[in-house]
């Protein structure tokens, strides 16, 4: 299991979940009903699944392929610690990740 922290774009806690190893990073945000839309659900098509790593946690992700990298060059308010969530695995040993909901996040899928 992993510890899943989501932070508010103003830098408050706004809810912890544990989730299990295997899941993708997007779909424990939307069981959690965070509002992060991921419009093409994990297709790399779009860039709305966009969340900010804490700088502490983002080492313990594997590096982000090209393809991701280039879908985050259109994310609005992306940082050097920003990802896409539909590309993340959990591990169990991860442990804990804090993450970021980015500004102006919209949940347009009504999740
Ligand atoms: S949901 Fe579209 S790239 Fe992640």
């Amino acid at each position: 299991m992993t510890l899943v922290r989501f932070f508010r774009a103003d830098g408050t806690l706004d809810k912890e979940v544990e989730a299990a190893s295997g899941q993708r990073l997007l779909d424990v945000a939307w069981a959690a009903r965070e509002p992060l839309e991921g419009a093409c659900e994990g297709v790399m098509a779009c860039s709305t699944c966009h969340v900010i790593i804490d700088s502490e946690d983002f080492a313990k992700l594997p590096a982000a392929s090209e393809e991701e990298e280039d879908l985050l060059d259109l994310a609005a308010h992306a940082t050097r610690t920003s990802r896409l969530a539909c590309q993340i695995l959990l591990t169990d040993d991860m442990q804990s990740l804090s993450v970021r909901i980015p500004p102006e996040a919209r949940n347009w899928m009504g999740r």
